[in-house]
């Protein structure tokens, strides 16, 4: 049988790294799909780049739309990235028949309900594995592997750039901003990194997970996303000595009023095999309710280890080429029909425990003010550290909640930031204990 032929689009980072798996381990994966795959024509901005990558025998081009709209090109694979023209580009395959992988994580969050539909009209694929943690197989265990149960919550360390930058600088003491430059060097951050340190890529996934998990669509703007950049290396000391590691989490859960739908910094005990995540590494936990909770692991980024889901996700394309349409695993793991309406929170009415820094006057009955303020408002407190002062008048209060409403915590966070005996700020970050 002839092999089936892939156009590619993107030649950079994860496009390179998918030409070279789909060249070195051809015979092994020619044996799986059960046909042979070649890229045969292939898009890009600098096409010098497919000499590099020992792309011979490919039609290239700079056209991206030359590709998508190929008689011979049965799966389009897009690995531009970004909102437009990727959109644009995927939407044009689906409306000329063909299936469709990407990795744009972006263009799933913000646009994977149309794209859908689109591809469910014109009975075809769009594969996204590779567009959550890299190379861990999360969307199939979602889709597939757990379809068994009611999932109950999942918590994960979703983007690579952002848990390397917290390690380096907490296991070597390094500036925020030389090693943002190594990841971006090493392939790992986004065209515009804002959006790893601001958690905008983490929303894109977490949205994409919410989705999978509970069955509902595709909801970017209602995720709660807040960043890194405000971490200092004093919380992580601090967390450390109460037997916490920060981590930028992106936490999804099914409540009684709705779904929790967040990225922010998150305060894990220590001994969560989660907390020890470490590096561009990725980390999803997921609670359900037959298996309990399982936990998956691996690159969250770079060439080889995100071309290692695309070139998946192309394979099980071509083991579908021949497969009924009607019967194929649903998109979004759920029937298209059998999507749920349950809301997804805002961020106040979430519930969780808090770590509290602030700097206070250091003298007789501030403490108690503070405590008489979080008592009022319900909160119970778990653990309360003063570190040295600062001079000699001021020290740095750190507190541990139980879990509050975020609400109650906003307004007793303002009763405490305008006490005369506190200054500044009040570094507030979330926990989790996920436990069952
Ligand atoms: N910028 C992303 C990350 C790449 O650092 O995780 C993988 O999606």
């Amino acid at each position: 049988m002839e092999p089936v032929k892939i156009g590619l689009l993107g030649l950079g980072t994860v496009g390179g790294g998918t030409a070279t798996v789909l060249m070195r381990n051809a015979e092994e994966i020619a044996r799986r799909a059960g046909r042979g795959i070649r890229v045969d024509m292939a898009a890009a901005r600098e096409l010098e780049r497919a000499q590099e990558l020992g792309l011979t025998d490919v039609r290239l081009t700079e056209n991206a739309e030359e590709v998508v709209n190929d008689p011979d090109c049965e799966v389009i694979v897009e690995l531009i990235g970004g909102y437009e023209p990727a959109r644009t580009l995927v939407l044009q395959a689906i409306e000329n028949g063909k299936h469709v992988v990407t990795a744009n994580k972006a263009l799933i969050a913000l646009h994977g309900d149309e794209i859908f539909k689109a591809a469910q009209a014109k009975g075809v694929v769009v594969a996204f594995e590779a567009a959550v943690a890299g190379g861990i197989p999360i969307i199939k265990a979602l889709r597939e592997g757990l379809s068994a149960n009611e999932i109950q919550w999942v918590a994960g360390i979703i983007n690579g750039t952002g848990n390397f930058i917290l390690t380096e600088m907490r296991d070597k003491g390094r500036d925020f901003d030389d090693v943002l430059k190594e990841a971006q060097e090493l392939g790992y951050a986004e065209a515009d990194p804002t959006f790893d340190v601001e958690g905008i890529d983490a929303a894109h996934k977490l949205t994409i997970l919410a989705s999978l998990a509970f069955g509902i669509p595709l909801q970017f703007d209602a995720c709660y996303t807040e960043g890194i950049s405000k971490i200092t290396r004093e919380d992580v000391e601090y967390a450390e000595e109460l037997g916490y590691r920060i981590k930028h989490l992106g936490v999804t859960r099914r409540t009684k009023k709705g779904i929790e739908l967040r990225v922010h910094p998150t305060l894990i005990p220590e001994n969560r095999l989660i907390a020890n995540v470490d590096g561009v590494m990725n980390a999803v936990l997921v609670m359900a309710d037959a298996v309990g909770p399982t936990l998956y692991y691996g690159a969250g980024a770079g060439a080889e280890p995100t071309a290692s889901a695309v070139v998946a996700d192309i394979i099980d394309v071509v083991r579908t080429l021949t497969s009924d349409p009607e019967n194929r695993v649903p998109h979004l793991a759920f029937q298209p029909d059998s999507l749920s309406d349950i809301p997804v929170l805002p961020i106040e009415d979430i519930k969780t425990s808090y770590y509290l820094r602030m700097l206070a006057a250091d003298k007789a009955g501030v403490l108690a003010e503070v405590t008489s303020i979080l008592g009022g408002a319900g909160i119970s407190i778990e653990a309360v550290i003063q570190k040295d002062p600062k001079n000699e008048k001021q020290a740095e209060i750190i507190m541990l909640t139980h879990k509050v409403r975020e609400k109650q915590m906003n307004t007793a966070i303002d009763k405490i930031k305008a006490l005369d005996a506190t200054f500044g700020n009040i570094t507030r970050i979330r926990m989790e204990s996920l436990g069952r």
